[in-house]
């Protein structure tokens, strides 16, 4: 595994593989790398022939107060985790070769980004898909992978490679979870054990809400219902948003037809949380 730390070096090394005809493999990530990163990176593997893991902590998708600074930074560990997964690229770019003076060009994503976590985060998804559209540029993949954890980021970054006509192809990886639910996060590091225990109510409202649905109810009023009555018995979180909407517009529903998201954001003491499922009656 080579580091390569310079854009120029980076877009050199992907023409060459492209030219010798090698399918490429993008896995963008902020680093702090858990299981639910590496099970995007095993998957990368198998998808082409020269794998890139980024680790980029992206200054530009923080908000004023959101924790850009103290966003858990491991690059001795990450790179032992990334070796022994035979990728071939990691590429860390520093926020000085990211954004260098002058910058002022961002993608900004319309209508998906104005509800849900662009809601409490504005601004965030233009730093998100400002940041993978320049990867996009830098890495050159044929592929990206993305994981269903972050759902609304992975519905806006499909929206702007076919708006902005990117010749990639955009992967869904599947949620990676504790042996009791808990979505794994980077920010999972910043709770102490009495949140964790805390934490997993986020996960456990989904599941109930999957129980009842499985049941046959598919009223808005009693799935949001149960996923409040579940996190309330916590009095560490807060919610932040419980959206029922529709999977692909991200539409609020009044009940589950075919398929809807259950999307959820839940403070447990100073950390945000996020996770989501997609019902099906
Ligand atoms: P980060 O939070 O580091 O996540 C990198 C990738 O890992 C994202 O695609 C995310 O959805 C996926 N991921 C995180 N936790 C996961 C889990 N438990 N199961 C499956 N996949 C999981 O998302 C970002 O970074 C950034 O916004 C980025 C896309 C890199 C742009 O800066």
């Amino acid at each position: 595994m080579v580091l390569v730390e310079k854009i120029r070096e980076m877009q050199t090394r992907s023409t060459a593989q492209r030219r010798a005809g090698q399918r490429i493999v993008l896995v963008p990530t902020m680093g702090s790398l858990h299981e639910g990163h590496l099970s995007l990176v095993r998957e990368g593997r198998k998808r082409g022939d020269y794998l890139v893991v980024s680790i980029f902590v992206n200054p530009a998708q923080f908000g004023p107060g959101e924790d850009y600074r103290t966003y858990p930074r491991n690059l001795e560990r990450d790179r032992e985790l990334l070796e022994a997964e035979r990728v071939d690229v990691l590429f860390c770019p520093s926020a000085e070769e990211m954004y260098p003076a002058g910058f002022q060009s961002y993608v900004e994503p319309g209508k998906l980004s104005s509800t849900l976590c662009g809601r409490s985060r504005p601004g965030h998804f233009r730093g998100v898909a400002t940041v993978v559209a320049k990867l996009f540029n830098q890495v050159r993949p044929h592929v990206a992978i993305f994981g269903a954890k972050d759902y609304q980021q992975l519905l806006i970054l499909r929206r702007m490679v076919e708006d902005l006509n990117f010749d990639v192809e955009i992967v869904q990886h599947p949620i990676v979870r504790e042996k009791d639910g808990l979505a794994l996060s980077s920010r999972n590091n910043y709770l102490s054990p009495a949140e964790k225990q805390a934490a997993f109510s986020l996960s456990r409202a989904l599941r109930t809400a999957e129980c009842l649905v499985g049941k046959g109810v598919t009223e808005r009023e009693r799935i949001i219902g149960v996923v409040e009555g579940e996190i309330a018995k916590e009095p560490l979180a807060r919610v932040d948003y419980i959206s029922l909407c529709h999977s692909s517009t991200l539409e609020e529903l009044n009940g589950v037809g075919s398929e809807a998201l259950l999307a959820l954001a839940v403070w447990i003491g100073k950390t945000r949380l996020i996770d989501n499922t997609v019902l099906r009656p």
